[in-house]
């Protein structure tokens, strides 16, 4: 077979972790100016691959071809020569330095020409902009830009290096809608310009917009390339899992009506406005909007890291004060953060300390008698109910894919029985299948008595979990659909149709 037009051609790779074969056998061919999705489970290997073809990693066995070259044992520098670039998901970016020095900077050090001569480094930086259609102040310090201009400057570094080869990594968890659209524009510009980009999301849809083709792994096992017209997103997620992935409706059945939580007129300047609400025990409260409606800092407010300026928390009844992460986990809430490795995990402590890491405290003092049969027990159950995808509970967390690490906060508290269980944007970064798995989870919960509040920009996950839904903007509620409301055939449009009117407002930026 010819590989003309192939900018990869990687053939038979295998590659083996301690206690686990990541890739078994993988053939994967990228074409010159492809959008070329990769797409199954968490953990079935596909950052891996990522690692493998940029060479940050080398394969076990296997062959990688890049441009014609045999380059398989290959370095990073290797495959920048190569034109390979990789948008990690830290972005590495210098934060105090100029938007147009990072889009220079990695094409000046390779060129080997000094950092000095202003007019250069602003022409480089203006090329990049340009050939993605991007209008952007190059004297800007990159600390005072968003995630998603962040995330463009990353993307321009790499084209001042002459990219011919993208990959992005799950680009958009972090994103809004809006900038979600704008990011799979500039994909489909850079495959104009011949560019090619392999792109990873669990967000389907995302997937189906702009892919050409589509290569799915199933646990380490390449099933097959298909092309994005062969494919919708329900065969997609069938190629994925194996099986046909469906979402239970919950309904809400418990009999004591006792709110857990009741927050009145809770005010916080520039978070939120006069936010009352309550969950009873076995409510699931959807809380929905978009990205930076002040969800997650209403979320914070309840978990004792975000002080109210105003308003009354009441828990079971009684008025609280919650000052700290303490108070909280004491009074029985739960959260399961939506910056997870910066306020969830332990990164360097193995599945079992984190897991155990929330009872820990309820067992013994914090962080004592860790390796207790008790947590064991409860670790080694939460890697079978959660199918967390790991080698041992003792494998040390930082080793786990995105999506597993993910399932194992959840894990985490859930294990720590919480009375108010609180998920701020709780499958990001998880595959199809384990969502299904995990709505089950929390479905229990509730049905158990517990109050959950799931935070979620995505309305077929407040839709099918929660009994009741509030909708806010800017830090205000909007909308708030009763038990009887989101029994009402169209709710999924309608609070579509709500959150998408959202978007309009959504550039304005944050709350009051
Ligand atoms: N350094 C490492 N040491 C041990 N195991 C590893 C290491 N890196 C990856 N693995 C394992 O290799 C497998 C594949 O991981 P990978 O990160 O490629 O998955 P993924 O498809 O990107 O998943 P996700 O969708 O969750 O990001 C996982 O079981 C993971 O735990
Ligand atoms: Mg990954």
């Amino acid at each position: 077979m010819t590989n003309a037009n192939h900018i990869v051609v990687a053939e038979h790779i295998c590659k083996s972790y301690v206690g686990v074969q990541a890739l078994d056998d993988v053939s994967i061919r990228i074409k010159e100016g492809e959008i070329k999705c990769l797409a199954g489970e968490n953990g079935c290997g596909k950052s891996t691959f990522v690692k493998i073809i940029a060479g940050v990693e080398s394969c076990t066995s296997g062959t990688i071809q890049i441009n014609g070259k045999n380059l398989t044992k290959h370095t990073a520098k290797d495959a920048i020569d190569e034109g390979i670039q990789v948008i990690f998901q830290d972005l590495s970016l210098f934060d105090s330095m100029s938007v147009a020095d990072n889009i220079a900077m990695n094409k000046l050090i390779k060129e080997g020409k000094p950092f000095t001569h202003k007019k250069e480094i602003e022409k480089i930086a203006q090329d990049a902009l340009s050939l993605i259609g991007v209008e952007m102040p190059l004297d800007t310090q990159v600390k005072e830009l968003s995630i998603a201009n962040r995330q463009i400057i990353a993307i321009c570094r790499a084209l001042a290096l002459d990219a011919k080869l993208l990959f992005m990594d799950e680009p958009t968890t972090a994103l809004t809608k809006n900038e979600v659209d704008s990011l799979l524009d500039i994909v489909l510009g850079l495959k104009k310009r011949n560019i090619a980009v392999v792109f990873i999301s669990h967000k389907l849809d995302e997937v189906m917009r702009i892919a050409d083709s589509i290569t799915v792994i199933r646990d380490g096992h390449k099933i097959g390339d298909f092309s994005a017209d062969e494919l919708d997103p329900k065969k997609l997620a069938f190629y994925m899992t194996g099986r046909e992935v469906n979402y239970q409706k919950y309904e809400r059945g418990y009999e004591d009506q006792q709110n857990v939580l009741e927050v009145k007129h809770l005010s916080k300047k520039g978070n939120y406005q006069d936010i009352s609400l309550s969950v009873r025990k076995g409510d699931i409260l959807g809380l929905t909007g978009l990205l930076g409606a002040g969800r997650t800092e209403l979320a914070l407010s309840v978990f004792g890291l975000n002080k109210p300026d105003s308003g009354e928390i009441y828990f079971e009844g009684n008025k609280v004060e919650i000052n700290s992460p303490e108070d909280a986990i004491d009074l029985g809430i739960g959260l399961v953060p939506e910056e997870r490795e910066a306020q969830g995990l332990f990164l360097k402590k193995s599945v079992n300390e984190n897991v155990a890491a929330a009872i820990l405290k309820r067992l013994k003092g914090f962080m004592g008698n860790i390796d207790s049969n008790g947590s064991r027990t409860l670790s080694k159950e939460a890697i079978e109910q959660f199918r967390i995808k790991v080698y041992s509970e003792d494998t040390i967390i930082s080793t786990l894919s995105g999506g597993n690490r993910q399932k194992a906060l959840i894990a985490r508290w859930a294990a720590s029985k919480p009375k108010l269980f609180i998920l701020d944007n709780p499958t990001v970064g998880i595959d199809i299948g384990s969502k299904a798995e995990i709505y089950e989870y929390i479905q229990q919960f509730a049905k158990d008595g517990i109050g959950v509040i799931i935070i979620s920009d995505e309305v077929e996950e407040i839709v099918s979990n929660c009994n009741r839904v509030v909708v806010m903007f800017n830090g205000e509620v909007v909308k708030e659909y009763t038990e009887e409301e989101m029994q009402v055939p169209n709710i999924r449009q309608q609070i579509n149709e709500l959150v998408e009117s959202g978007k309009i407002t959504e550039e304005g930026g944050q709350q009051a």
